[in-house]
Parts: C-alpha cells; structure tokens; sequence
C-alpha cells in the first residue's frame, strides 16, 4: 500500500457559536473563536489516498486530478469565504476544524478514481492545532 499526500491552502472566516447558550457559555467554551465580529484561519489542507502503484504510470493516481478534485469540490467553496455563511456543506452545523475535515471528506470521496481510497484528510487551523479524520 502506497500514500500520496497533497497539500492545499486556504483562508476562510468563521465564529463558533451555539444558539442554544448564552454569549457568556459561548466565550467560556468557544474563547477567541466566539468573537460575534468573525474572524479567519489560514488553514493547511493535507489530503491523502491510498492504493497499489499502476505498473503502467508507476503512479497511484494522478495528481493533478487530486489536486482538481480538492480544488473544485473543496477550495472554490471555502478559500475566501465565511464558513459559517456561505458554505453549503457546512450549513447547519458549527464550524469547527473537526466539522470542517469531516466535510471535506464528504466532498472529496466520491470524486477519487476507482481502485484508490481516500484515507486521511488532515487539517490545520493554525500551526499548532490539527484535525485527522479518516472517515469512521
Ligand atoms: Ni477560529
């Protein structure tokens, strides 16, 4: 089994915030990320598949056809936008960096080729904080 990564960039603004509790609940729970005013992330978009390397291409997939599938199903919908308001796959749910890769996921594996398998799709709010989600 072979792993290809690649990685992808976008900015994007959000708060966290429940409806259901107070701003006071909220700014205990949420801190810095509750500001009501938004606020953004540049976030690291790691996106890996696996699968068996084609002795035709010595490739596992192509990755230009990774990179635009990330980018038509994931960036266009989320670089340069509010998480909270414009992004349809998001609609609903608090836009945390946990809810956002489970999306991503959602948006990106239907699209990989057959014989290749979406495997992880990590994310990085900043630096320091990061999501895997591995799709269970
Ligand atoms: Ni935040």
């Amino acid at each position: 089994m072979v792993y290809l990564t690649r990685v992808e960039h976008f900015n994007a603004a959000h708060k966290l915030y429940n409806p259901k509790w107070t701003r006071e609940k909220n700014e205990d729970v949420f801190g810095k990320c509750a500001n009501e005013n938004w606020h953004g992330h540049n976030y690291e978009l790691y996106v890996t598949v696996k699968g068996k390397v084609d002795p035709d291409t010595g490739f596992l997939m192509d990755v230009k056809k990774l990179s635009e599938i990330i980018n038509n199903h994931v960036l266009e919908l989320v670089d340069h936008k509010n998480l909270n308001m414009d992004v349809p796959f998001l609609e609903g749910q608090l836009c945390s960096t946990e809810n956002l890769a489970k999306g991503i996921w959602d948006q990106i594996q239907p699209h990989i080729p057959t014989g290749v398998r979406l495997h992880c799709i990590k994310l990085y709010e900043t630096p320091r904080i990061f999501v895997e989600y591995f799709g269970d």
